[in-house]
């Protein structure tokens, strides 16, 4: 029986991954920064850890506990949008510890154990952000963007190792607490600029007008990453969503 540890299981992506994981059958170490109860459906095959990707101990301690682990969805993460006058460094380093260093520790924290056994599979969660340049997303874009470059360079070191290196990247799902996430820590910083205030409603005016947007549903992220752990043949990006395939090469 195979082992999945995959982080952010408290909601979204990394919740219904967790899910889906274990109806197939596999063995699921579902990691949250605060485990909660009855946030997964009880399983015997099923063990929640406390995992803060920005916490080097946190991490030590999860993976010791989670014992030998097969696939590592490295799905954790948080949103930022503003334009770069209106990003406090403190934000871009907080963005940057989740997203990108966070993803980065957790690989070498499971490495060691893919390398010995010369199998394992990572799969590193990014964004179809990364696909196309958009305004307000500079310092989310770079985090993500920096975790398809370090990804594409470590699968061609882990390859002759036989460990695996996958990226998923889910286009825009408003069916996750993401936005609102996002949402609440702009508010919290005292939002858009003034001098950008136009430039800004332009952009959301432009988007409310976009009758047939595509959007991605979280079933298309669960089916990518499910794809990324089990198909050998699976390319190293895969697109998730409707939105995220059209802007893709
Ligand atoms: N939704 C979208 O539109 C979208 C699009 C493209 C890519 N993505 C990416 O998809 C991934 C999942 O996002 P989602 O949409 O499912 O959003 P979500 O519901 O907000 O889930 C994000 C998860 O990451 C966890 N997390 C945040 N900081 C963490 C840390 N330091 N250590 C461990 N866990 C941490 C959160 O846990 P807490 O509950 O503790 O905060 C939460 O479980 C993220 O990497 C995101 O960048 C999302």
């Amino acid at each position: 029986m195979k082992t999945a540890l995959i982080t952010g299981c408290s909601s979204g992506f990394g919740l219904e991954t967790a899910k889906f994981f274990l109806e197939q059958g596999w063995r699921v170490v579902a990691t949250m920064r605060t485990p909660r109860d009855g946030v997964l459906p009880s399983s015997d095959r099923l063990r929640v850890l406390a995992l803060d990707v920005c916490n080097g101990q946190s991490i030590r301690a999860a993976v010791e506990a989670a014992g030998p682990v097969d696939v590592l969805v490295n799905n954790a993460g948080i949103g930022w949008m503003n334009v770069v006058e209106g990003t406090l460094m403190e934000t871009v380093r907080d963005i940057f510890e989740t997203n990108t260093f966070g993803t980065f520790a957790m690989m070498q924290a499971v490495l060691p154990q893919f390398r010995e056994r010369r199998d394992g599979v990572i799969v590193n969660v990014t964004s179809a952000v990364t696909l196309k340049p958009l305004p307000l997303l500079s310092a989310y874009t770079a985090s993500k963007a920096a975790v398809n470059a370090f990804t594409e360079s470590a699968a061609l070191e882990l390859e002759p190792l036989g460990v695996r290196v996958r990226l998923v990247l889910p286009g825009r799902s408003p069916e996750t607490s993401f936005g609102d996430t996002a949402r609440s820590r702009l508010q919290g910083q005292g939002g858009f600029p003034a001098p950008y205030a136009d430039f800004v409603r332009g952009i959301f005016d432009a988007r409310e007008q976009q009758a047939d947007e595509k959007v991605t549903h979280p079933a298309d992220v669960v089916a990518a990453v499910w794809q990324a752990a089990t198909d050998l043949s699976s390319p190293l990006r895969l697109p998730a969503g409707a939105d995220a395939v059209a802007l893709s090469p």
